[in-house]
């Protein structure tokens, strides 16, 4: 139905949230919910101070959702996009009141 997955970087402070997806015809159902929540327990439990990710600027529905669980943009400089010129949205959601 669909998948996340979250990766602890190194000293485990931060967890990045990677590889959002859900399937098509499942969408809109709150399956992205159940998925961020899963990921941000488990971080949670792991020790996690932050959990982060990144966004294509034009994505939306994924930035709604993000947005709707406590990400805000950090303003950071993401990976540079195949034009050359635009750059992926950095969000983050402090774990520490979670
Ligand atoms: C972005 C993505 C993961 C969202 O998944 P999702 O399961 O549809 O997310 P949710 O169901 O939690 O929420 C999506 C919408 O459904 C609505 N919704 C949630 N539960 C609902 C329900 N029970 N009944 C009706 N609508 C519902 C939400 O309000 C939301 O509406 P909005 O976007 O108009 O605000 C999905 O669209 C996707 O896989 N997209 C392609 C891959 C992608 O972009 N991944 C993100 C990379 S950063």
């Amino acid at each position: 139905m669909g998948m996340a997955s979250g990766v602890p970087d190194e000293g485990a402070e931060n967890v990045e949230l990677i590889s959002m997806w859900v399937n098509s015809a499942a969408r809109g159902q709150g399956v992205g919910d159940h998925l961020i929540q899963a990921v941000e327990r488990w971080a949670v439990e792991s020790g996690a101070m932050t959990l982060r990710l990144s966004v294509m600027p034009d994505n939306r529905k994924a930035t709604a959702l993000y947005e709707r669980h406590g990400f805000t943009d950090t303003g950071e400089p993401g990976d540079l996009l195949p034009d050359g010129m635009g750059r992926e949205r950095v969000m983050a959601k402090s774990l520490a009141a979670v």
